[in-house]
């Protein structure tokens, strides 16, 4: 008996905050033009460059249901697939003759399908979110179906030894670039078998459109943010790329408490460092590139957040 634990499929609905405009539409449509040409396509970009949201769009305007699998160092191809996990006991009880009990019982492996095996038979939109995390013998299993359209199970299963695989089923892949920390050489046979779209970091009319919609910001505030974001990743002093991720938690953050984007604000001040400079906000610690950090975030604050300049952001939510 085939099972399928606990997998959870997803519902195709769009986000009502997703922001489109020509940066993202543009993604769009070549995503779904290279999906209804019959190919998996691969959405392959920095850290918070929007992939994922992406992928979710994309799957979305498909409106099939969507089984999302994130790529995992730990993979094996049973996870992807499926296996054998625990057993299963059947107990036939005769008393036929009322005198006479017999009690016979059998005991077997039990197989469960997972997530690609579910998506292929069923023909769902496949999400496999940072698919080069995972090992890349795990993902051999997708060359046949990605070619062949075949899933090819193994041995230990009951039953049919392949799957095939159900017109409907499309694959949507996204990546981090490789030379990102725990991120695998995808092997040339599967990049061949994909479209891939490489993604950079949003323009900043996006940026602003993000910040806006995600943090329910006003636009000179977003604009603020934004801007002041984008110099800080043009310095190159930041530890990690910062991305729009940080215009929506400084936006956020400042909505809730109240706090002006003015470099006069000490609410404000506060919140920059602390999700742009972080470990620089500590002023005993006697390390330099720390210290220059929170200064050059100080320094672009005062040029893109001046004080007194009359901008009045409060109240910020309806
Ligand atoms: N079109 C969009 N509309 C609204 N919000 C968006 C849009 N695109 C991205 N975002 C927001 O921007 C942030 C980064 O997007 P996302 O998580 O998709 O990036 P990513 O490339 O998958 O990043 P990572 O590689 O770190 O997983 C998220 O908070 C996401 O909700
Ligand atoms: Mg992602």
């Amino acid at each position: 008996m085939q099972r399928t634990d606990r997998t959870a499929v997803l519902a195709a609905r769009p986000r009502a905050d997703f922001v489109q405009g020509p940066f993202v539409n543009n993604l769009t449509e070549r995503a779904v033009a290279y999906i209804a040409a019959g190919y998996p396509v691969h959405l392959r970009g920095p850290s918070g460059s929007g992939k994922t949201t992406l992928a979710l769009h994309v799957a979305h305007s498909l409106g099939r249901p969507v089984m999302l699998i994130c790529g995992d160092d730990e993979f094996g191809s049973s996870d992807l697939v499926g296996g054998q996990k625990g057993y299963q006991r059947t107990k036939v009880i005769d008393n036929f003759v009322h005198s006479v009990l017999k009690t016979e019982e059998d005991v077997s492996e039990r197989w469960v399908d997972n997530r690609l095996t579910v998506a292929c038979r069923e023909g769902l939109t496949l999400i496999y979110d940072e698919f080069n995390r995972s090992r890349p013998e795990a993902n051999n299993i997708l060359l046949s179906v990605l070619e062949e359209r075949i899933l090819v199970l193994p041995a230990s299963r009951n039953g049919a030894s392949y799957v095939k695989v159900h017109p409907n089923f499309v694959a949507i892949f996204t990546s981090n670039p490789e030379d990102y920390a725990g991120v695998h050489r995808t092997q040339d046979a599967l990049r061949d078998r994909m479209v891939t779209i490489d993604i950079d970091y949003f323009d900043r009319e996006t940026e602003i459109a993000i910040t806006r919609s995600r943090a329910e910001a006003s636009q000179e505030d977003a604009e603020k943010i934004v801007d002041l974001v984008r110099a800080y990743r043009a310095t190159g002093a930041s530890e990690f790329t910062v991305t729009v991720r940080s215009c929506i938690m400084i936006a956020k953050v400042l909505g809730l408490r109240g706090a002006r984007t003015a470099a006069d604000d000490p609410v404000f001040e506060e919140v920059c460092l602390d999700v742009l400079a972080a470990g620089a906000g500590n002023k005993s610690v006697a390390d330099t590139v720390a210290i220059r950090r929170r200064q050059v975030v100080l320094d672009l604050l005062r040029q893109y957040c001046p004080a007194d300049d009359g901008v009045v952001s409060l109240p910020r939510r309806a």
